[in-house]
């Protein structure tokens, strides 16, 4: 069988996702049993990182060495590929070497073309267009907290951006219906949207889309690479924050998540993602989980 990539929730069957969340579940337990399972002894997982990273690059680290492995991290500033050496090459010599490569980038069209000249299987751990190793955790954070999420509503508010177009992905791969509200100029890629049809609704107003969701979630307002930007995105996001009550108009047990790191009183108001209806910790938590099922899936 070809090798599998993970760079977009697509490359996934909605019956193999589900599976990976319920084994993410599993592997969790083990982990807090304190058994030890080690699936991919001296296996070896390449990080390259053109972006900064806390939880990414320390989850699928300890992901490594709890199942018996190791991962190397590997900057541009101190490889080849930070002077030029081309994608072609770099994936040819890495996937040698390597049993996997999690790559964190700018363009989505650089890991895709990685993907391709790569004999091992490549993960995006983040480009400017998607964030699949995000969704996994928070699925499985819906799960562990209300049980299936198909047939569910969630809500994220905000620019759509890379977790935006995650989330439309996941309405499609997981079954629920998703409602964005973004402003007009923020709304997410056009083609994106139309392949998820009847799964999502773009909103402007924030209070119509919360309207009875399970899930609100956000971003922030500008990503990396985005910096420059903030101070017009400030502006031009002002009435998309996550206040506690706009959390009023969702679902009386709805789940607050953001996939973090988070700006208290931009997005998101301190009351709500240190309130009670957050679920952060966990979801950040379970980014090692759901990882470690997602290389167990793709390496055994
Ligand atoms: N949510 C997330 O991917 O966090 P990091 O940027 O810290 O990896
Ligand atoms: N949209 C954010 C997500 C960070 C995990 C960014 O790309 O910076």
């Amino acid at each position: 069988m070809s090798v599998r990539h993970f760079l977009t929730l697509l490359d996934l069957d909605t019956k193999e996702l589900n599976s990976l969340v319920s084994r993410a579940v599993e592997l969790k337990a083990i982990q807090q049993r304190g058994e030890i399972y080690t699936p991919l002894k001296n296996k070896v997982l390449g990080m390259v990182f053109e972006k900064s990273s806390t939880r990414t690059r320390v989850s699928f680290e300890t992901a490594m060495i709890q199942f018996g492995g190791q991962a190397i991290f590997l900057s541009p500033r101190d490889t080849q590929l930070g002077r030029g050496e081309i994608i072609e090459d770099s994936a040819r010599v890495l996937s040698r070497m390597l049993d996997a490569i999690m790559i964190r980038t700018y363009e989505h069209d650089k890991v895709q073309l990685f993907s391709e000249y790569s004999r091992v299987p490549v993960i995006n751990g983040l480009t400017d267009l998607y964030h699949p190793c995000q969704l996994l955790a928070d699925m499985q954070t819906f799960v562990e907290h209300r049980g299936s999420i198909a047939g569910k509503t969630v809500c994220y508010v905000g620019d759509g951006n890379n977790m935006c177009h995650s989330f439309i992905n996941a309405a499609r791969q997981f079954e629920f219906k998703l409602h964005i509200a973004a402003p007009p100029a923020y709304e997410p890629d056009a083609d994106i949207v139309a392949a998820a049809g009847e799964r999502v609704a773009i909103f402007h107003d924030p209070r119509e889309a919360v309207e009875g969701a399970h899930m609100v979630t956000t971003d922030v307002w500008a990503s990396m690479g985005q910096e420059s930007e903030q101070s017009k995105r400030e502006a031009d996001f002002t009435g998309f924050r996550v206040t506690r009550k706009l959390m009023k108009l969702a679902d009386a047990d709805a789940l607050f998540m953001h996939c973090l790191p988070a700006h208290r009183g931009e997005e998101v108001d301190a009351d709500v993602i240190d309130g009670p209806q957050s679920v952060v910790w966990d979801e950040a938590e379970n980014r090692l989980h759901a990882q470690k099922s997602l290389l167990e899936f793709l390496l055994t």
